[in-house]
């Protein structure tokens, strides 16, 4: 099946700016971090505060969520693209990404980003297996807000990213977006039609 209005539906993606989210996650002795922007508040209710995030199978962060059931999310300030390139660009399957920062814990044993806006611990409540990602319905925990600013957004980061930076960008989505079909279209194999 092909899309004519494929062009189309990029530019509605452009029509709005999403926060770009540091998740944090532990499972046991093991760390992890990356960089999201599927992320959402999922519930209006205050005493009953929820996100929904989608984190692809294939990251090191999916691992550690899976296994815990638990996970961080921190929004970021504005300037601090270093974040991005730290957390967003490598992978935990190879490297350690805290390495060199002063990591400290949320009350709910949750790598906490110090150089961030605010931090919120979440605990998940269902996850739903979309193929190439998993889909978290999380109940938050607990919360703080460490820095008042702006805070760092999509367009921020295409506007402020270094050329070199950028193409390293440009290249792990296209390589992500590839991974992510195949797995899309093998979910929708196994699965009856509707
Ligand atoms: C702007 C931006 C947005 C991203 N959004 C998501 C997202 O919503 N979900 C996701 O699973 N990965 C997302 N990623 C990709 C991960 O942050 C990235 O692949 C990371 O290196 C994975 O790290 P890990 O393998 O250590 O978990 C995004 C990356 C960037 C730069």
């Amino acid at each position: 099946m092909t899309y004519p209005s494929i062009d189309a539906i990029e530019e509605i993606f452009h029509l709005y700016d999403p926060p770009l989210w540091l998740v944090t996650a532990r499972a046991g002795e093991r760390r992890g971090s990356l960089i999201a922007t599927s992320v959402v508040r999922a519930s209006i209710v205050a005493e009953r505060p929820r996100m929904l995030i989608a984190i692809a199978r294939q990251h090191h962060t999916w691992g550690l969520i899976e296994s815990s059931g638990r996970f961080a999310l921190h929004l970021l300030p504005a300037d601090d693209l270093e974040a991005v390139w730290r957390f967003g660009l490598a992978t935990g399957h190879r490297t350690d990404k805290f390495a060199g920062l002063a990591i400290r814990e949320t009350p709910d044993g949750q790598p906490l980003y110090p150089g961030a806006a605010s931090w919120m611990d979440c605990r998940v409540e269902w996850g739903m297996d979309t193929g190439d990602r998993s889909v978290y319905l999380a109940e938050i925990v607990g919360g703080g807000l460490m820095l008042e600013t702006p805070v760092l957004t999509v367009a921020a980061l295409l506007r402020e990213a270094p050329p070199d930076r950028k193409a390293e960008l440009d290249r792990l989505y296209a390589r992500d977006r590839e991974i992510d079909a195949a797995a899309i279209l093998a979910w929708r194999r196994e699965r009856p039609p509707r």
